[in-house]
């Protein structure tokens, strides 16, 4: 895959500004919008990404024909390739928490956002948005962040390129286009099991309305979640989940 890459200094939010070109033109496969600051960063179910100089924020346009079937379980098979990617690079476990948090160390490294439009099973456009601490301070981020949040410079103790990882992120996500437009899917259970922070551990997650306690079993080549309750398998679509310590 072929990247045309857009770099600003300060944007609102690069998805927003990537789904705006994804609805208006229609040759935009391949465009990155890259900004060295966010000021109104957008996070997964409406919460926002802090987003400092410092850290990489990029939303990439896909705009292929493909079915819609084929992208279900894409953010969960891009944060395994990045996480393998980046731990081939950086020597560090990085791990995965379901639906799309690449962790490092127990805390939160990156995230995933995916914006979908589609029309009679096909895809007219994906934008696929990836925040990702790389020279963050963590004390520099907000109370409620500070804790749960960690980045490369915090785990090496040293400055790392940004270049450099977004070139990686987005070989991760050229790998996983390939795999969808070639049709060659690999079995996700096994990296899966082996990556997966919560893998076989007590989580908590929202079930039918209400909070549950449950164990995580495993993921489906779709990419949700398989959970089990009162010694029952239950598939979970999206929602989020926490580990419970
Ligand atoms: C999550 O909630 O974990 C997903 C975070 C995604 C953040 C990225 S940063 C680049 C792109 N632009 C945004 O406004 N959000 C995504």
């Amino acid at each position: 895959m072929l990247f045309k890459e857009e770099i600003h200094y300060e944007v609102e939010s690069t998805q927003k500004l990537a789904v705006k070109i994804a609805k208006s033109q229609h040759n935009a496969h391949g465009t990155v919008i890259i900004a060295e600051k966010q000021t109104k960063g957008l996070g997964r179910t409406g919460r926002r990404w802090e987003s400092p100089v410092g850290g990489l924020y990029l939303s990439v346009i896909i705009q292929k024909p493909l079915p819609i079937k084929l992208f279900h379980g894409f953010s969960v098979r891009l944060g395994l390739e990045m996480a393998k990617l980046l731990e081939e690079k950086f020597s560090l476990p990085f791990k995965v928490k379901w639906p799309n948090d690449i962790m490092l160390n127990g805390k939160k490294i990156g995230g995933i956002l995916i914006d979908m439009n589609a029309q009679n099973e096909e895809i007219n456009y994906l934008v696929v948005g990836i925040g990702f601490n790389v020279n963050i301070r963590v004390q520099t981020l907000s109370d409620e962040t500070r804790n749960i949040a960690t980045s490369l410079l915090e785990a090496k103790g040293e400055r790392v390129s940004i270049k450099l990882v977004k070139d990686l992120i987005l070989r991760a996500v050229a790998n996983v286009m390939e795999e969808l437009e070639t049709n060659n899917l690999r079995d996700l259970k096994q990296e899966w099991k082996e990556r997966s922070l919560t893998f076989g551990q007590k989580i908590f997650t929202e079930l039918f309305g209400e909070g549950a306690e449950c164990i995580e079993k495993g993921i489906t080549d779709s990419g949700d979640l398989i959970i089990e309750l009162d010694g029952k398998e239950e598939i979970i679509s999206n929602g989020d989940i926490t580990l419970i310590r």
